[in-house]
């Protein structure tokens, strides 16, 4: 099988022209041989935090948005400064830091200019995240925090049942980013005698929080991936955040959903995980919209799998 690049199994995984990819790879390793700006969307929903056990990985580079060392960021501190407090305050977070901060800096080299993150997580890391990202980005570029709301599972008793996940959303460029809200799907009012009849049929437009159900146990969409996220919320970032025919990344992408949902609209992805099961699962349910190949880092080429 070709390796999905313009030179076949020999050249390039990527080429802007070439078929959408599933990619067996660890991440760090792989998103340096892509391009600067060949994203219009990323998303990304890494590991969450919950056994404060990430792997630490340390890494000397902090890419700036300004190309310079450390970019002066939140009160004019610099992002080390503001690093260095967080990890004062939680050793631990500053380990699951350590692990997405070379990856987060490489997401924001590769969003175009008009391109947008979304970078999904759970809150027990969402403030840290919040804070370290608007000196990573500059805090002019933070969009949104999405909350989506489910109701599934035991409910604690000795404290508010927590039920929804947290999405960070940055901008590449506050002045010239991609989003459309017209393409969104709407929803029911509230109170729909309230309105007009056509605006009752119309529905309005989903604001920052979103209440969707789980993926269901019996469901049509259901994997077997343990973490995978419904489509439906995937449907709206795509929908906004990106037009036909643009590349969107999901480089921890499990199940697949993002891509999944990208075919669906006519979207070409890159999907990277490093685990086969994933690679499998992807296969199956993306197979037939991309070329499917692991990375080989000492060759910096793709290989069939
Ligand atoms: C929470 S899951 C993503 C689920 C996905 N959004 C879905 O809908 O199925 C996180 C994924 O990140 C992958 N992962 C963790 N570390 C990675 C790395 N260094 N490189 C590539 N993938 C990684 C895991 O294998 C896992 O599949």
């Amino acid at each position: 099988m070709a390796a999905g690049g313009e030179g076949g199994p020999a050249g390039p995984l990527w080429s802007p022209s070439g078929s959408s990819l599933v990619v067996e790879a660890d991440n760090a390793g792989y998103l340096p041989t892509l391009p600067d700006g060949a994203f219009t969307l990323i998303y990304v929903d890494p590991p969450f935090n919950t056994g404060r056990s990430q792997r630490r990985q340390q890494t000397s580079m902090v890419r700036s948005a300004d190309g310079e060392g450390d970019r002066v960021g939140f009160k004019g501190r610099s992002y080390r400064t503001i690093r260095g407090m967080l990890a004062s305050y939680d050793d631990a977070f500053e380990d699951y830091w350590s692990f997405l901060e070379p990856r987060l800096a490489e997401a924001w080299r590769l969003l175009a200019e008009d391109g947008t993150l979304y970078l999904h997580l759970d809150y027990r890391e969402v403030h840290y995240a919040k804070v370290l990202l608007d000196a990573l980005f500059g805090r002019e570029c933070f969009l949104n925090e999405i909350i989506w709301a489910y109701d599934y599972g035991a409910r604690a008793r000795r404290r508010w049942p927590t039920k929804h996940d947290n999405i960070l959303v940055y901008v590449k460029n506050p002045a010239k980013y991609h989003f459309d809200s017209a393409a969104v799907d709407r929803e029911p009012y509230m109170a729909p005698g309230l309105v007009t009849p056509e605006k009752a049929a119309r529905g309005k437009l989903p604001t920052d929080v979103w209440w969707h159900t789980i993926v269901s146990p019996t469901g049509r969409e259901k994997t077997g991936y343990p973490t995978q996220k419904p489509e439906g919320l995937l449907r709206r970032i795509v929908a906004a955040s990106s037009r036909e025919g643009d590349w969107v990344l999901d480089f921890f992408a499990g199940s697949g959903t993002l891509g999944a949902v990208a075919a669906g609209l006519g979207r070409r992805f890159v999907c990277v995980d490093q685990n086969p099961q994933a690679i499998e699962i992807m296969r199956r349910r993306l197979g037939g919209h991309a070329t499917v190949a692991a990375f080989e880092p000492a060759l910096q080429q793709a290989g069939p799998v």
